[in-house]
């Protein structure tokens, strides 16, 4: 008996629910932006999931008016402290980089649930940089909120547009990006989930690239040649991979090929920072409950040793006003959980 034909939508959930994390290789043009914004219209069609899409060339911005974007000029993302290491008599300077307006950036997340950040830099490193940064804000959190023993319901998705950028293999051996390597293995039990989109997958970082699974278009014969064939030989799949029409893919997850449909697009919506941080009504809560707390702490607490003087570095002041940040946002979001149940 034949199996009953499933339409795209069915495999497209089928596809969500059988991976975790995916990686859609195919040469250029060949729809793995269509096919992606695809399966992120059905991610974003369930409350508790949340998208972020890295780009560095607008295309989302002007084709997924679900979610709300931000540009990201490259001043904010600088190169600083050059290492110089005089061991052996041999120079080496090691680059790093911070990023700017971080306070600009958390409160875009803060107000919108689907967003795109388009990273206007030329500088892979710096792209590197900054998506490593967002994801760590992200893992930080579910971290925090873990430890504290707060349930994960959030699911969040990121998509990492030309990913050979992002996740470039020789920018991703630097010492640099260690944690990032950690974070991507540990993530999935987080509710973090990555799909990378390239053109070739022998550029990735075979670290992030074989912890996903593939969608497969139209590929290079180079790539088929040298991973790609290889790869799927166990499946039974051969060279007619070389063939799939636009628009069509292979998901080694389920063994089976997707075609997605093209859809009428739209522009995201550009968002400017309009309010102050927290809203004044909060503000002034916030001010109260201090103060209430102040005096609580006054008369019940027993005395604290004084701490010794000294002035903090600036490393540890910024490690603190971190810190602080973080438990605001861990008790907004818990107030909202709070809301959400009552
Ligand atoms: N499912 C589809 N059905 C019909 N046409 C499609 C489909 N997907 C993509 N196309 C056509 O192919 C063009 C390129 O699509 P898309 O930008 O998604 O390709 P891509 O693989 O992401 O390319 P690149 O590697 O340059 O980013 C689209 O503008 C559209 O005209
Ligand atoms: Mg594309």
């Amino acid at each position: 008996m034949n199996p009953i034909p499933q339409s795209h939508g069915e495999k497209i959930l089928k596809v969500l629910e059988n991976s975790v994390d995916l990686t859609f290789v195919s040469e250029k043009g060949h729809g793995k932006t269509v096919a992606v914004e695809n399966l992120a219209k059905q991610i974003i069609q369930n409350p508790k999931n949340r998208l972020i899409v890295f780009e560095s060339f607008p295309k989302w911005i002007n084709e997924f008016p679900k979610a709300s974007f931000m540009e990201i000029p490259q001043e904010w993302i600088i190169q600083t402290d050059k290492t110089i290491d005089l061991e052996n008599t041999w120079i080496r300077h090691e680059k790093n980089y911070q990023l700017l307006n971080e306070d600009l950036i958390s409160q875009f997340l803060r107000e919108n649930k689907h967003c795109i950040f388009l990273v206007n830099s030329d500088d892979i490193e710096a792209i590197a940089f900054f998506c490593y940064s967002i994801v760590y804000k992200f893992y930080r959190r579910k971290y925090d909120m873990l430890r504290k023993g707060y349930p994960i319901t959030e699911q969040v998705y990121f998509v990492l547009e030309e990913a050979q950028n992002s996740l470039d293999r020789f920018v991703l051996t630097k010492g640099l990006f260690n944690r990032y390597r950690k974070l991507f293995s540990e993530a999935r039990n987080m509710g973090l989930h990555w799909i990378l989109i390239t053109q070739r997958l022998q550029d990735l970082s075979t670290y992030f690239r074989c912890r996903t699974s593939l969608a497969i278009g139209k590929i290079s014969l180079d790539d088929f040649d040298l991973k790609i064939g290889r790869m799927l030989k166990p499946l039974g799949i051969g060279k007619g991979i070389l063939d799939l029409p636009i628009g069509n893919f292979y998901f080694s997850c389920i063994n089976d090929t997707v075609q997605f449909p093209k859809f009428e697009t739209g522009k995201a919506k550009e968002w400017f920072p309009k309010r102050p941080n927290r809203p004044q009504q909060k503000q002034k809560e916030s001010v109260l409950r201090d103060m209430v707390k102040g005096v609580y702490n006054f008369i019940f607490s027993t005395p604290q040793p004084k701490k010794p003087k000294g002035r903090l570095t600036k490393e540890q002041q910024k490690q603190i006003d971190e810190d602080e940040r973080d438990e605001d946002e861990l008790d907004e979001e818990q107030e909202f959980l709070d809301e959400d149940l009552t």
